[in-house]
């Protein structure tokens, strides 16, 4: 028997962490609200609570313009409409995200170009935009990951050099803003997801945000069934689904968005007090701060693991010891995707690949990109925020479980840690 807990030792932790989502009156009382208007939804487009919490959401964020979405993929897919993107045009993404940041490139019969991630940060490295970019290229799409901005000023400047536009993912960014600006309202659009993970949430649910109004209306054609938007003044039309966000689901954002600010304060402040507690902690590296980012939305923590500084206990050997120790964390969170399981592209599906082209792109083997593997394989390391949504202990008792696990490293050596782990915790994730 060992001092961890995965070799029979005691856990660091057996309280659990702050549970999330936070249900509370407020939503409580929303929902009532909307299940007695009996307006639930549909029509009239957008419902009363839609349309509050999109024009609060957007404001919230430095935007002029807000839509409730029924998810964060169909944001990015009704950004890329109105701004225009055609079969066959070619958008740049990072190649380290979720998958859902890809998807809606591939719907709308574009070609996702992957770019690799800074490792300062994790997110689209901006000064390899550059060298991806083609004739056809019309879109750069990149994704403020975890807690982190991508290089706003960098992927604007090269979008105006180029004449290319830009669609924010802020799925993992909501309060975040960037030199004082909101996450999404720099580029031509901002996409939002309100999934069940994210820091405000509806379980599902999604919103755009812009500051032009030809765009606006645009996604409201293409979410409502191709309907004329509530201002018009552009006249357009595009071929629409229903992909409108009900009430129910609009109710429950406004009662959380309210609360955002509170919660992110929470969140800033216990992250710094777990970032003064390891500093200095060999094996472990924190993400730089850049002063650029005026205030922090992070859509989890994360931090670096050094295997080759740990005597070579690989990252899921970590993982797995800091699990059973109480502190949930994940290694393999995403995948580079054009690598991942989840993204089993076939060209017959996506006509553009093939268009022009003697043989179809095969988007799974035409690309290398070491940053966003070694994040994804080796290095990163990725806390749930509302671990960071309780008191100074909890975030104290990460750091604790975190130096227990390191000083005790070597009874990690040779351990099926991935037997142990799920036959304890009853999970399988991506981790091998
Ligand atoms: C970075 C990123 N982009 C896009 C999405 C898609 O959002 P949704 O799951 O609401 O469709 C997510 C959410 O899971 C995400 O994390």
């Amino acid at each position: 028997m060992g001092k961890l807990a995965i070799t029979g030792g005691k856990p660091l932790r057996k309280t659990p962490f702050t549970r999330w989502p936070i249900p509370t009156k407020s939503e409580s009382a929303a929902l009532k609200d909307v299940l007695e208007s009996t307006l639930w939804g549909g029509q009239p487009f957008p419902g009363k609570h839609a349309a509050a919490f999109a024009a609060k959401f957007a404001r919230v964020h430095t935007a002029k313009y807000g839509q409730c979405v029924n998810t964060g993929t169909v944001a990015i897919q009704a950004a890329l409409k109105a701004i225009g993107i055609k079969p066959g045009d070619e958008v740049v993404v990072p190649a380290y995200t979720w998958e859902g940041t890809v998807g809606p490139v591939l719907l709308v019969n574009a070609v996702p170009v992957f770019v690799d991630v800074d490792p300062d940060t994790y997110c689209l490295d901006a000064r390899l935009i550059e060298k991806a970019i083609t004739p056809k290229t019309k879109a750069i799409l990149p994704v403020h990951l975890g807690m982190r901005f991508a290089d706003m000023d960098e992927i604007l400047r090269v979008a105006s050099k180029h004449k290319l536009k830009v669609v924010e993912d802020c799925a993992h960014a909501h309060g975040g803003m960037w030199k004082g600006k909101g996450a999404g309202s720099m580029g031509d659009m901002g996409a939002f997801s309100f999934q069940s993970s994210k820091l405000i949430t509806s379980g599902e649910g999604g919103a755009v945000i812009t500051n032009n109004l030809e765009y606006m209306e645009l996604v409201e054609s293409y979410i409502n069934a191709g309907r004329a938007s509530l201002t018009d003044k552009y006249k357009k039309r595009i071929i629409g689904f229903n992909y409108r966000l009900g009430e129910f689901q609009a109710a429950v954002l406004g009662a959380q968005l309210a609360r955002m600010p509170k919660q992110s304060a929470i969140r800033e402040k216990n992250m710094r007090q777990f970032e003064a507690r390891m500093t200095k902690t060999p094996g472990i590296g924190l993400l730089k701060p850049d002063p650029r980012i005026t205030r922090l939305a992070p859509y989890g923590y994360v931090m670096k693991y050094f295997a080759e500084k740990v005597s070579d206990i690989p990252r899921a050997a970590f993982v797995a010891a800091m699990q059973l120790e109480g502190v949930h964390c994940d290694g393999l969170f995403y995948e580079p995707v054009y690598k991942s399981s989840l993204f089993p592209v076939d060209a017959t599906d996506f006509p553009a690949l093939s268009w022009g082209r003697e043989k179809a792109l095969d988007l799974r083997s035409m690309y290398s990109c070491p940053e966003s593997e070694k994040a994804a394989y080796q290095e990163a390391v990725w806390f749930p925020h509302q671990h960071f949504l309780g008191t100074t202990k909890d975030v104290y008792d990460i750091a604790d479980a975190i130096h227990k696990v390191l000083e005790n490293v070597e009874e990690l050596r040779g351990l099926d840690h991935k037997a142990i782990r799920n036959q304890r915790l009853g999970r399988a994730d991506r981790e091998s």
